[in-house]
């Protein structure tokens, strides 16, 4: 893991959206794993920039996210489909084919995780996968836990999770307990992964995610596993973390 401390999460977006135009450059068709949050919200809007300027064609590209909330239609204001559609994919000439979510209603979740899989797979794998982090070192939905699931899945959400996205829904109880995400094989298959955290309240998770070893405690630490992963936090999310900076 290769830790980038930038200034601030606009120097994030740009470093960031620079892999990713030089990927889709090299590559047109490019598999991009996406994640939602607030973290790559600056990211989206960099690659939006970049496409109205001409630097970036997406009609090739291929996306898959991450994960989807169980239980909400792709019409609810809070699925992932809709923040994906909102910040990133109605900006852009991405062909709705090519888009990739999870749904959050499948009729047979066993089946449909099997399939979202074999899907990934038939499009050549992931080039490039994006993702934020949750304050328990979660990626995806893939919660803490003493075992962690391999491949697409239905999990139970942690009650600190659901507390932290709560602010986007009316109430707590609005909040579903359980969601769709990849499992950490579906996540470490990807050729290159750029993991994501800004803001002081991502200090504590950097600092142990950089200093503890592989742990189901924290799912993002087996990311360690992979030889192509670049950290890239801003200065308050390493405020806790010494060494190994740059730009
Ligand atoms: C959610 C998503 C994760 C995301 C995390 C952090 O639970 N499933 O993919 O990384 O929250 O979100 P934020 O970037 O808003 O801190």
């Amino acid at each position: 893991m290769k830790l980038n401390i930038a200034q601030n999460e606009q120097k994030i977006s740009q470093l960031v959206a620079d892999e990713i135009e030089n990927l889709i450059k090299r590559k047109p068709d490019a598999v991009l794993g996406l994640a939602t949050g607030s973290t790559p919200i600056p990211v989206y809007q960099e690659l939006i920039r970049r496409h109205q300027a001409g630097r970036i064609d997406f009609s090739q590209v291929r996306t898959f996210n991450l994960d989807e909330y169980y239980g909400l239609d792709r019409s609810h204001d809070q699925s992932y489909y809709q923040f994906m559609q909102t910040h990133l994919f109605s900006h852009i000439n991405i062909q709705e084919d090519n888009i990739h979510i999870p749904s959050g209603q499948p009729a047979d979740v066993e089946a449909y995780c099997r399939e979202y899989e074999a899907e990934m797979e038939r499009a050549g794998g992931v080039d490039l996968q994006l993702l934020g982090i949750g304050h328990n070192g979660h990626i995806g939905f893939n919660e803490p836990a003493k075992e962690l699931h391999p491949g697409t899945h239905l999990v139970r959400l942690k009650p600190t999770t659901i507390e932290a996205n709560a602010r986007f829904f009316t109430s707590i109880e609005q909040v579903p307990t359980q969601a769709i995400t990849m499992g950490m094989q579906n996540i470490l298959k990807a050729k290159r992964i750029l993991l994501l955290a800004t803001g002081r309240d991502k200090a504590e998770i950097i600092h142990k995610l950089i200093h503890t070893g592989i742990t189901t405690d924290i799912p993002a630490s087996f990311l360690k596993l992979h030889d192509n992963v670049g950290i890239f936090v801003d200065e308050e999310a390493g405020s806790l973390v010494a060494s190994c900076a740059t730009s």
